[in-house]
């Protein structure tokens, strides 16, 4: 059975720990406490916006978590290294078994989505950066419902935008926050299990696959 696949794209298909590197050159041994909190706060922000119908673009998201990391950790970056790191945000690789599985579930004849929080712009150039936009047919972000995962709106909207059901359709991530808000609405959804720790949230909703790359996905649809 061909399936329509909707790729989460920060954590799965992006590697957003590539910043480590600046992070450590500005904030020395703090960098992986600041990226986490910077990553974990940037979401919240994002939830928080979603619950409280105050839309704005994810970039905003990342750059108020920014700033709420640089006073938490009394960190203070000066504008030109805040910007950078930005820019740097939009730049990030992609994992290293992205492209091969791509490539296989292309192959296979599946209709491979990028779904995110991200807007089109920010998500098609991040992608065109890592030279893995080729392999979607289109870009969908919540933009266009604006609000944020794991709103069933959002799930809703990437069905209809896409022409697919909820039926022949699946939600690729590493975020267990986006595999949950999927199931719940009705899609089948594969964990990306990034890391031996990571840990998916005990609410007794599982993910109907658990994969460790997006290369393993080929053999399990
Ligand atoms: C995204 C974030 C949630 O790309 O990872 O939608």
């Amino acid at each position: 059975m061909e399936y329509t696949l909707a790729f989460d794209v920060y954590g799965t298909l992006i590697d957003t720990s590539g910043i480590l590197k600046s992070l450590t050159r500005l904030t020395g041994e703090t960098a992986k406490d600041f990226m986490d909190t910077w990553r974990n706060k940037q979401l919240e922000y994002a939830f928080r916006r979603g619950l409280m119908n105050s839309y704005v673009d994810f970039s905003e998201c990342t750059s108020h978590a920014l700033n709420y990391s640089c006073l938490v950790y009394n960190i203070p970056l000066k504008p030109t290294e805040k910007e950078s790191l930005l820019q740097e945000y939009s730049t990030l690789p992609a994992f290293e078994d992205v492209t091969i599985g791509l490539e296989k579930l292309k192959a296979a004849g599946h209709h491979l989505f990028a779904f995110s929080n991200g807007s089109k712009k920010t998500v098609s150039q991040l992608l065109q950066n890592s030279k893995i936009l080729n392999y979607f047919k289109d870009v969908v972000s919540v933009a266009d419902v604006e609000t944020f995962k794991p709103n069933p709106a959002v799930y809703t909207y990437f069905n209809t935008h896409t022409n697919s059901t909820k039926t022949n359709s699946w939600l690729i991530s590493s975020n267990p926050f986006d595999v949950i808000g999927a199931i719940s609405y009705g899609m089948r959804s594969a964990w990306v299990k990034r890391s031996e720790n990571s840990v998916f949230d005990p609410w007794g909703i599982d993910p109907t696959l658990v994969i460790s790359s997006i290369a393993e996905l080929d053999n399990q649809l």
